[in-house]
């Protein structure tokens, strides 16, 4: 849906959606638990991470965008998110930026809810280096459900 009233245009369309996923990937860049996940990245794997994220937002939220990323199981697969960078994201960088940035109750609300809906998607895929790790004979492009590691359970599944 794309009416007026979409959290998207409640929200002030493209320049806040872009300010929000782009600020929120610095943080997680620098903050202190979760910011060796991007240890390797390139200059042009963030951007487009961020470019990502901004149509994902933006197709979820009532804008004019169209994502034609990764569904989260596929984008999150093999990162090693764990409990601990779960809480470090919401804590230290996603509930603070509420307030910091004004935000009304209901559009906070809105958000968090989202987000907090991909869990089962996020967290909990092992390292897929660690699979490999504990399987070096297996056929790298066959996956890690090729040895019997499927994450996540088909019970976890949320849309994309
Ligand atoms: C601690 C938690 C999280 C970490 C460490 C994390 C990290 C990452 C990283 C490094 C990528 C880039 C993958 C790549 O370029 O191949 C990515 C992709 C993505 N993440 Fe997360 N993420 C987390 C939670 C979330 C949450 C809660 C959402 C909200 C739904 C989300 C949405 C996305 C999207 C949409 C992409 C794909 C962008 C694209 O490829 O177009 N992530 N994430």
């Amino acid at each position: 849906m794309t009416d007026e009233t979409s959290l998207y245009y409640r929200l002030g369309g493209l320049e806040t959606v872009k300010f929000l996923a782009k600020t929120l990937v610095q943080r997680a860049m620098l903050n202190p638990t979760i910011g060796h996940v991007w240890d390797n990245r390139t200059q042009q794997e963030v951007q487009d991470e961020i470019a990502g994220f901004v149509e994902f937002l933006g197709e979820h939220w009532g804008g004019p965008h169209t994502y034609t990323g990764p569904d989260m199981a596929t984008a999150h697969r093999g990162m090693g998110i764990t409990e601990e960078y779960w809480t470090a994201l919401f804590d230290e960088i996603v509930t603070p930026a509420y307030a910091e940035f004004n935000l009304p109750e209901r559009e906070a609300k809105e958000i968090d809810d989202f987000l907090r809906s991909f869990k089962p998607v996020v967290v909990g895929s092992p390292s897929f280096k660690d699979v490999i790790k504990d399987h070096p004979d297996m056929d790298i492009m066959a996956g890690m459900e090729s040895v019997g590691v499927h994450w996540p359970a088909a019970s976890a599944a949320v849309g994309s």
